[in-house]
């Protein structure tokens, strides 16, 4: 599509390059970004060479991930003569500002996500030949960014933001500085979304938030466990899931919705990142380890056999020795099925930064080396009980050179099997599969049969009954 530019005085091609970086809520956003731009007439392409307009969907959680981006574009910078223009959208942009401007002067326009609403408003300007567009005002907004022109990537899992930004403000964090204040949107808007994605062919949705569990429905109407139960229940729904929990906001509610809703799958991802009170303080995560275990101890007691998995930071200044081995002793209590691990990374404008003490990156390497270690031992153990159950699958996809499938239980663990010569599975169908082995973060097995209702309560069903088998 080609469009006129009366400042530029030629006709230049409407396509965008798109590139994202950070968690699943910066990848939702890329969806609806996508969208709004196709609705504005832009055409996506997949190489910066062939794109116009470059944009980037930064992330800046941690300093690697901030870096990612100042490095494409300073590889890029050859692309300026070319008349190219480029933009800097999500938690890089809101944080850094209009200093982007100064270190990059090729980037035309800067925006964080708080401003997406305003996207078709700043591309006319950028169509128009203006410069130093920016989108950075809007984090005190009670709005969310809603669109219908989301593009979807996954024909089959289907992403929804219900929340957006974060009220916690814990002390090594960027997210309340660049996402801005916590704003839910309503619980019918979210259910009228739901709905549509199932009309569309959509078995798998997840709802997303940064503390998806600190959700309130701005109408009143819905707590955060009976919007779960209200969106499971949409006829057609295969799969429910919701990420991230925050440990303050979780309450028993949400254990009762997850065995009482059979789509609801069986598992929480319950970020707790210190096994030390004294650290968790510190942090200002907001509760004890005492009363993390407590949430702990409800999702173990409940029906269904729900994995649990974590976030956990090492080398937070003042760490002692003993309050890292805290944390081990807590992934030893809980058993996590799997833990995201990250060495502690000083954030612009955070509290943390004030704190002394900080621990040399040679330790913080070695405690992440062997909180990683004890978790591979963990996630052996934790694997091993399915050995011998039969799972249901949600495919995935192929992997032609080892001749086996890949998908995803419910409980979210990655399951690689094999199928019988002549079988042709499709990607998105649900299929029972008999777990015959695992490794400290996959599943291995062989295909029983295709699924019809779903497996609800797989809470140790194994196929034979010998104890043996269940590890
Ligand atoms: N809202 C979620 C987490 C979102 S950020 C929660 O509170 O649980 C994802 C993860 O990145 C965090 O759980 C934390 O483990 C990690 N993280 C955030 N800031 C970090 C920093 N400055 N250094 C290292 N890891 C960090
Ligand atoms: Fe960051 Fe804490 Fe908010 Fe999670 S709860 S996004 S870690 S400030
Ligand atoms: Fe990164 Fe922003 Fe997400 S900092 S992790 S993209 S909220």
């Amino acid at each position: 599509m080609l469009v006129y530019t009366e400042a530029m005085s030629e006709t230049v091609p409407k396509t965008f390059y798109l590139e994202t970086f950070g968690c699943q809520m910066n990848a939702h956003d890329s969806e609806k970004v996508v969208g709004t731009l196709l609705q504005q007439g832009y055409r996506q392409v997949p190489t910066v060479e062939e794109a116009a307009l470059v944009l980037y969907n930064t992330c800046s959680i941690r300093d690697k991930a901030e870096q990612k981006v100042f490095n494409r574009l300073a590889d890029y910078k050859k692309y300026r003569a070319q008349g190219k223009q480029f933009g800097v959208l999500g938690c890089v942009a809101q944080q850094e500002g209009e200093k982007i401007f100064e270190r990059a002067p090729y980037v035309s326009l800067v925006c964080g996500s708080a401003s997406y609403r305003n996207l078709p408003q700043m591309l006319v300007q950028l169509e128009t030949g203006g410069k130093r567009i920016t989108g950075l005002d809007d984090r005190a907004t009670d709005k969310c960014f809603e669109t219908e022109y989301t593009a979807r990537t996954n024909p089959h899992r289907g992403y929804i933001t219900i929340i957006e930004g974060c009220d916690k403000f814990c002390a090594y964090c960027v997210v309340p500085y660049t996402r801005g204040k916590e704003r839910s949107r309503t619980s019918s808007s979210v259910l009228d979304e739901a709905r549509q994605l199932v009309d569309l062919g959509y078995t798998e949705i997840q709802l997303l938030g940064q503390n998806v569990n600190s959700y309130l429905d701005p109408d009143g109407k819905k707590s955060f466990a009976e919007l779960l139960a209200a969106v499971a229940s949409v006829a057609g729904m295969r799969r429910m899931r919701f990420t991230t929990s925050h440990p303050r906001d979780f309450g028993h509610d949400i254990v009762d919705a997850i065995d009482a809703v059979p789509a609801l799958c069986d598992h929480v991802h319950l970020p707790v990142q210190s096994g030390s009170t004294r650290v968790l303080d510190a942090m200002q995560r907001l509760y004890t380890r005492d009363q993390y275990l407590e949430r702990i101890a409800w999702i173990q007691a409940a029906r269904r056999d729900i994995s649990i998995t974590s976030d956990l930071i090492v080398g937070f200044p003042g760490e002692t020795e003993r309050e890292f081995e805290e944390t081990l002793s807590l992934m030893d209590e809980v058993g996590y099925d799997s833990v995201f691990t990250f060495k502690y990374s000083p954030r612009p404008n955070t509290p943390a930064l004030r704190l002394d003490d900080a621990i040399p990156d040679l330790e913080k390497a070695r405690r992440l080396a062997v909180l990683n270690d004890r978790q591979k031992q963990i996630g052996i153990e934790r694997n091993r009980r399915h050995v011998g159950q039969v799972l249901e699958v949600m495919v995935e996809g192929k992997n032609p050179a080892r001749r086996q499938w890949i998908g995803r239980t419910s409980q979210i663990k990655v399951m690689n099997f094999t199928c019988p010569v002549g079988v042709e599975l499709t990607t998105g169908s649900y299929v029972q599969v008999r777990v015959t082995g695992n490794f400290p973060n996959s599943l291995v097995g062989e295909f029983v049969n295709a699924s019809g209702e779903s497996n609800l309560f797989h809470k140790s069903v194994p196929e034979e009954t010998s104890d043996s088998l269940r590890g």
